[in-house]
């Protein structure tokens, strides 16, 4: 965040903001992931809307978000009054994964209090539920006394949105939006999902900052990876995850990985040669110093090579490559390593799903 926009949104704003809410209407609003697309969790039309203006399939599930209780004593909080309209059992697990994570960037599925509209659960009798840390989304919430459904700020498959011009820039033209500014997303990429439904195993359905080493460290228990799940164990039940899909996070640029020191191999894969071609470079490395394709432009960009660093910047390094008009982007194949699970997720459904054609948009 820059230091001007770390001032929060005025009272007066923030008002207005839940009185959109009440009235059915969508607000957008800062979480320390990314920007969420908000309604009522209570009201039908409001959830309806926040379908259409994404252009979301309806059984694609969104999260409910709430606020933490008020007293800020860590040791004191009660989460059980908050969760219980909601869900139908909390666990000892889920309680231990809460108080170590929440609020932040971590979603937990359970299953659901009859109450929850099935709109926005796509049908199914699971409900995924955070509490976002940012303050703003804090206040929002603490004010609006009730769960705010809010999948990200953009379009269905097409990169989420860190900061409010993104979220302006991704619905401008088609609706006049209220978006709170809370400046630039600190963790950059969505939430950690895991998955409490079934009752034993806790399942991570996906990646995010926070990794199944620091939940085990953290809380002792162990998330299962959906790989160590036995086929047919929960096949037929296995939950529905757009984040999941194949082709999502695109940008319209072609987008591909390259191995270390592999950039001409990558670029062997567009044999119309692309006259100009932007390649992300670890800052770590030194330059590329590419030798020759006589016919390529190549510009370099630094990326971090810290994974948490490169998380919170890259949505905006995509978005941004994507507006310069290269013909190709080069990013370098994360390395090894869980911390960079949340981020090769990301990166590869958005290389698949990426360039003018919709043709890999298996889900637009
Ligand atoms: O960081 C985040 O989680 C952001 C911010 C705005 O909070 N939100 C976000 O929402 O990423 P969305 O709708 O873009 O992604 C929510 C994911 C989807 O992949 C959805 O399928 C999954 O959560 N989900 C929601 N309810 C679920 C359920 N009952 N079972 C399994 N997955 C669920
Ligand atoms: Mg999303």
């Amino acid at each position: 965040m820059t230091s001007d926009s770390r001032s929060l949104q005025s009272s007066a704003v923030i008002n207005e903001a839940v009185q959109t809410l009440r009235e059915g209407g969508l607000v957008a609003f800062p979480t320390e992931t990314v920007y969420g697309l908000g309604a009522d969790a209570k009201n039908l039309e409001a959830i309806k809307k926040i379908f259409t203006t994404k252009g979301r399939p309806s059984n694609h599930p969104v999260i409910v978000h709430l606020a933490a209780p008020d007293i800020f004593d860590l040791a004191q909080v009660d989460w059980v009054p908050v969760l219980a309209p909601w869900v139908r059992d909390i666990s000892e697990d889920a309680l231990k994964l809460i108080n170590a994570f929440w609020p932040g960037p971590l979603t937990l599925v359970f299953k659901k209090d009859k109450s929850v509209l099935n709109e926005l659960t796509g049908g199914q009798d699971t409900v995924a539920i955070r509490a976002p840390a940012h303050p703003i989304a804090q206040e929002l919430l603490r004010k609006f006394k009730g769960g705010v459904v809010a999948p990200s700020a953009n379009r269905f498959g097409k990169v989420s949105p860190t900061s409010a011009a993104d979220v302006r820039q991704e619905f401008e033209g088609a609706l006049d939006l209220m978006i709170l500014d809370g400046g630039d997303c600190e963790v950059g990429i969505e939430s950690t999902i895991v998955d409490l439904s079934s009752g034993d195993r806790a399942l991570l359905l996906r990646p995010g900052v926070i990794t199944p080493s620091e939940i085990l460290a953290k809380t002792g228990i162990k998330i299962y990876q959906p790989g160590e799940i036995q086929v047919g164990e929960s096949a037929e039940s296995f939950p529905r995850v757009s984040g999941s899909l194949r082709a999502h996070y695109a940008p319209t640029t072609p987008l591909r990985l390259y191995a270390s020191g592999r950039v001409l191999d990558a670029l062997s894969e567009f044999p119309d040669t692309k006259s100009r071609v932007a390649v992300a470079v670890w800052d770590s490395e030194s330059a590329l110093g590419h030798d020759g394709h006589p016919s390529v432009h190549f510009e370099e960009v630094l990326v971090s090579s810290d994974s948490a660093t490169f998380a919170s910047r890259f949505y905006r390094l995509l978005r941004d490559l994507d507006r310069q008009g290269w013909d190709l982007i080069l990013l370098p194949e994360p390395p090894e390593g869980e911390e960079w699970d949340g981020v090769r997720d990301r990166l590869q459904r958005a290389c698949f799903g990426s360039g003018p054609s919709s043709s890999n948009h298996a889900n637009n």
